[in-house]
């Protein structure tokens, strides 16, 4: 079988594409291909070039534009798209290519606190002023509407009534690295 080749999109940190590119780094049927960000400052540009991951930055209007990141997949033959992080919009064009082979990692419990603006640590504080005795995370694929696609998996943690924003930050973190990885990895065993 050839391997599966995956893009990592990613606008921040990039923890998450960092430790997918851990989780499949001698895994012969996974090849991550390059990870691409639409800030070139962002940290995960330095980080994943230093692991010798082909790392490409675009401009925003490149990532709007119809086929900018489709004319990249394609041409690197990429198979999976996953988004860790990246926080623009992916054009219609892109999605209709890739049916169910874009995934997205959503830092709440899908329907809940998504949408345009519900991102990072966005999300979080509605969750604290909800005052929620749960949250957690949410991997989908991605379709036309912000997360809105269809849920492969869903991890909870329980919320105190003492959470401060970066202790729910903390139970993000810790169910993102355990779960995360493993998820892309089942769904391209499928
Ligand atoms: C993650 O918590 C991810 O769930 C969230 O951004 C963070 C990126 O962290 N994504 C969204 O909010 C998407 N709507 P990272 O750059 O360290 O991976």
């Amino acid at each position: 079988m050839n391997s599966q080749k995956i893009a990592l999109l990613a606008s921040g940190t990039g923890s998450n594409a960092l430790n997918i590119i851990s989780f499949f780094k001698e895994n012969k049927n996974v090849n991550v291909e390059f990870v691409l960000s639409n800030k070139i400052s962002a940290p995960i540009v330095e980080s994943a070039q230093k692991l010798g991951i082909n790392v490409l930055t675009c401009s925003n209007s490149e990532v709007e534009s119809a086929s900018f990141l489709l004319d990249i997949c394609k041409e690197k033959q990429i198979d999976y798209i996953i988004l860790a992080g990246f926080l623009r919009k992916i054009p219609a064009k892109l999605i209709e290519y890739y049916p169910e082979k874009i995934i997205n990692i959503h830092p709440a419990l899908l329907p809940n606190y998504g949408g345009e603006g519900m991102y990072g640590k966005f999300v979080h504080l509605e969750v604290m002023k909800n005052r929620e005795i749960e949250t957690g995370i949410t991997v989908h694929f991605v379709d036309s509407e912000y997360d809105k696609g269809k849920i492969i998996a869903q991890f909870k943690c329980d919320l105190t009534e003492n959470e401060s924003l970066e202790s729910i930050q903390a139970k993000i973190h810790e169910l993102e690295m355990a779960n995360f990885p493993r998820v892309i990895g089942e769904v391209l065993k499928r």
